[in-house]
């Protein structure tokens, strides 16, 4: 594939890359308030990016902070590094290509103009009592059409990257904050607001 072709597919499939600091910052306090996790085996990330310049960001972050955990990795993109490549999430049975894998987690950034669905697969595809953790904006808690989904769904906890993320190698960063989401399949209830500290 000619690169101009690979810049095509990357912007068709909302690709960019999520600084591993900030998801190592998020995974150090979520540790810290949940002994549970030392229990924890699989954890799936859905759409695990990475390219031939770029590790899998997720995969990466969470290899430094839980190095037990058995992660694995999809990606729709050809030149993902994912295990599972050319896979579309979406319209994927997990149980078709991992045979009796259940994930206790599933982790990710999702591409935004498919955050809904992402987050609505991955808590049916979750097990019972396990965790879906999306990076997402802030305002995702906004708009008609997610209205009632999150009224019936409402997140278990939220972290607020209080310090604005860059998804630039400039370091630059438009005006957009950023959360990480944890929902927790069959949990009803208010949500606990948690700021990361500002760094
Ligand atoms: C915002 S990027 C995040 C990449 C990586 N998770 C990270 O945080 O650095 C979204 C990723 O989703 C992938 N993607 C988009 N649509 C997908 C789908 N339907 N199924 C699986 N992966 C998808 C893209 O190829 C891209 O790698």
């Amino acid at each position: 594939m000619s690169s101009t072709n690979r810049g095509k597919e990357r912007n068709k499939f909302d690709y960019y890359v999520t600084p591993q600091k900030d998801i190592i910052n998020f995974l150090k306090v979520f540790k810290g308030n949940h002994n549970e996790l030392n229990n924890i085996e699989n954890v799936l990330d859905p759409c695990a990016g990475g390219d031939k310049d770029n590790d899998m960001s997720y995969p990466e972050a969470i290899k430094k902070v839980f190095p037990v955990w058995n992660i694995e990795t999809l990606d729709i993109r050809m030149d993902s590094k994912a295990n599972f490549k050319g896979v579309n999430y979406l319209d994927t049975d997990i149980s078709k290509i991992l045979p009796d894998y259940n994930a206790d987690i599933i982790f990710t950034n999702p591409p935004f103009n498919l955050a809904m669905d992402f987050v609505k697969k991955a808590m049916c595809d979750v097990s019972e009592n396990g965790y879906v953790i999306m990076l997402l904006r802030l305002n995702f808690l906004g708009s008609k059409d997610r209205n009632i989904w999150l009224r019936n769904n409402m997140p278990y906890e939220i972290y607020v990257h209080s310090k604005r993320m860059s998804f630039t190698k400039d370091g630059g960063t438009d005006s957009v904050e950023y959360a990480h989401f944890v929902w927790k399949k069959g949990y009803k209830g208010i949500t606990r607001l948690h700021l990361l500290e500002f760094k």
